[in-house]
């Protein structure tokens, strides 16, 4: 027999994108940082050395424009918001092992250090371009400062870069009556000498980076567009006044946030090291056997899967040893936008909920891919009541009190049923393979099948039946026993996503909650009092939630920060997939409330001017706080008649009446005027 000594464990440094330091953190940040988190303490709990860093993103025009709004100095406003986010960071359990600042000594010290060798390598050019410059504050202009009317379609108010409503990109001087989004005055044109990164030098080498399995599919094949539509040289430097660093041997000149940025990610590094002893060099340097994970949102491919890697390989570094970009959240369905304001504030959340109903709630929807994850209200109260609270908790206070009752909480010497904990352990190569994949959701699944396993096997055993039969105290405390284990293995594969719940089940099972020391059950042992792990979610305070978050958006429309060349977020549709809709109008001809739905309507549609049965529609609209059901009867309004049939908790909706609106009482149903009769096709 040969003993195979165990693998070293791996040398890990992973990362979140930095949030940007003029706004709070809202739930789709906390999305990114969760999965980061959840993967970050799964490694950790594998035997691995791995660290987590982040960093606020401090700099940029949009932050000294939100500092001089609030009547404050950048620094004073870049120092507070890092309070802040550090602040909601751990509120939400989010394990950063250094929290820095790109406005610091360590960024400042790479960002020219990193720039010197692309300078030294040839890889800056000098040109002088044209910009849109505002008169009246004398600066030039990043497109998303610039507003006007779409040149395409017409529409009002459209961003300098793309318009949101029909999906146009073009430059801000083609905008029709453009704007200084922040004077207000006409915008001139204006020349300018900048610094450029020689992007198209790496073409090749971006090339084969893409095809290298290092980026998720679809990322590389986004990434692909861009080397294949030929690489343009990217402007790196943006002229005073500007908040960032000046460039050296550039007066009035500054690096433009984009590129110190990512070098933020060494910098926090660095200040980890220097404050810890830990060393640096080998995280860093190129040929080592440390691994370097970026995780982002897939609006920001373009800078880590383009850019960063160029720039490292100019600079002689390492390259990331993978990037894993994940999907926007949406909340019902609806697109999140800084913009707009349909965001929920981290703090906002906290105040009302646990943090870790949302971790478990985003683990049970994460995986590997890019898709948009939605935040469901009502699935998010009933998935996480039935599963966390109604199957997991419930595992352990179902035997905690016979244990506490008859046995003086001490478990019994053997397990009966050892197989069945065995069997819970054996599934932990597969679930820690899913972790490892950033499959979460996947892995959700497997431990709360194991969950239902657990419960089956208590309610077949049926202990309450047991206790009060004589002679069965041994079955009794071996049942429990073997539960307590069970709930012991699954608080194991569940504590990276539920920290706080895991602390709390440590005190309660008297040991730690150790993956690598799972394989022996635990018999004859101790336990302490049953606490009670994690309470149901009340609905209603995620109604107030939503409430306070209403009351909060208008502040909260800040200045979105400058991703010149971030891809527009306009998602459109084929014609080919429009044409597939039939709209048609309908008459509403009752509308009623729904018992226990807080937001819908029950409206019963007909499809025919005389209201035969057969052409009668049944549809759950969404629309319950701007409508009273009286003031809708007699109504006209357009339907998808085409949707297939949706079961839905209420009941079978079958269609969609069009409606649209920010929410609450502004959501406003289609009208037709009088003279539209039920079942025109709406061409
Ligand atoms: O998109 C953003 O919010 C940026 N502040 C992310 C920067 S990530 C990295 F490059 F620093
Ligand atoms: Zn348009």
């Amino acid at each position: 027999m040969t003993l195979m000594a165990a693998p070293a464990p791996r040398k890990i440094l992973v990362t979140s994108a930095l949030p940007y330091a003029n706004g709070s953190l809202h739930l789709g940040h906390l999305l990114e940082q969760v999965q980061t988190d959840i993967w970050v303490r799964f490694q950790k709990s594998r035997g691995h050395h791995c660290i987590y860093i982040c960093a606020d993103d401090a700099h940029g025009t949009a932050i000294m424009l939100t500092a001089e709004k609030l009547g404050i100095s950048a620094q004073q406003q870049i120092d507070s918001i890092k309070q802040e986010h550090l602040r909601d960071s751990t509120g939400f359990l989010i394990g950063f092992d250094n929290f820095h600042t790109t406005h610091s000594e360590e960024n400042r010290f790479w960002c020219e250090a990193i720039y010197q060798r692309l300078k030294e390598n040839n890889h800056i050019a000098t040109r002088t371009i044209t910009q849109a410059f505002d008169p009246e504050k004398q600066l030039f202009l990043a497109d998303r400062f610039i507003k006007g009317t779409c040149p395409r379609c017409k529409t009002e108010d459209q961003y300098g870069d793309n318009c949101e409503a029909c999906g146009a990109t073009y430059s801000p001087m083609e905008l029709i009556n453009p704007v200084s989004a922040i004077s207000g005055a006409k915008p001139i044109e204006k020349e300018s000498t900048h610094l450029f990164f020689k992007l198209p030098e790496f073409e090749a080498m971006l090339k084969e980076w893409l095809n290298s399995n290092t980026l998720q599919p679809q990322v590389a094949n986004k990434l692909r567009e861009w080397t294949e539509a030929g690489l343009q040289e990217w402007d790196i430097s943006r002229d005073a006044p500007y908040f960032g660093f000046e460039i050296p041997g550039e007066p009035g000149k500054y690096f433009y946030v984009w590129l110190d940025a990512p070098i933020g990610y060494i910098a926090s590094f660095q200040h980890y090291c220097d404050r810890t002893g830990h060393d640096f060099e080998p995280y860093w340097t190129l040929g080592t056997d440390t691994e370097l994970y970026h995780f982002i949102g897939k609006d920001i491919i373009n800078f880590h899967g383009l850019f960063w890697p160029a720039m490292l390989q100019s600079a002689g570094l390492r390259a990331p040893t993978a990037v894993y970009a994940h999907g926007f959240l949406t909340v019902n369905g609806n697109k999140m936008s800084k913009s707009r304001g349909t965001f929920i504030k981290a703090s906002t959340y906290l105040e009302h909920l646990d943090a870790e109903y949302l971790r478990y709630y985003f683990a049970a929807k994460l995986s590997a891919s890019i898709d948009d994850i939605d935040l469901n209200l009502e699935d998010f109260i009933q998935r996480v009541n039935s599963d966390i609270v109604g199957k997991v908790v419930n595992i352990a206070s179902r035997c905690a009190g016979f244990l506490r009752n008859s046995f003086d909480s001490q478990l019994a010497p053997s397990c009966a049923e050892h197989a069945l904990v065995q069997d819970f352990i054996a599934k932990g190569s597969a679930i820690a393979e899913l972790y490892e994949q950033r499959e979460f959701n996947k892995a959700m699944r497997e431990i709360l099948a194991l969950a239902d396993k657990a419960n089956q096997y208590i309610d077949e055993k049926k202990p309450w039946v047991l206790a009060k039969q004589d002679g069965t105290e041994q079955q009794v405390h071996d049942v429990c026993s073997v539960g307590i284990n069970l709930f012991r293995v699954l608080m194991t594969y569940l504590k990276p996503v539920l920290p706080a719940m895991a602390e709390k089940a440590e005190t309660f099972l008297n040991c730690s909650l150790d993956w690598t020391a799972l394989e022996s059950p635990l018999t004859g042992h101790q336990l302490a009092t049953f606490v009670p792990l994690l309470t149901r979610i009340d609905s209603k305070k995620v109604e107030a939630l939503i409430e306070a978050s209403k009351d909060s958006q208008a502040a909260e429309v800040a200045l979105s920060n400058e991703t010149d060349n971030a891809p527009a977020q306009v998602s459109t549709i084929e014609f080919d997939d429009f044409a597939k809709i039939d709209l048609r109008i309908v008459e509403i001809i009752a509308a009623e409330h729904v018992e226990g739905a807080d937001k819908l309507l029950r409206l019963t549609l007909s499809l025919d001017a005389e209201g035969t049965p057969a052409g009668r529609r049944q549809v759950l609209a969404g629309i319950k706080s701007a409508y009273q059901p009286e003031d809708l009867v007699g109504k006209l309004t357009v339907m998808v008649a085409n949707l297939a049939p949706r079961k839905m908790r209420f009941g079978l909706s079958e269609g969609m009446v069009l409606a649209a609106g920010p929410g609450g009482k502004d959501i406003f149903l289609l009208e037709p005027h009088a003279g539209a009769t039920p079942g025109m096709q709406v061409k």
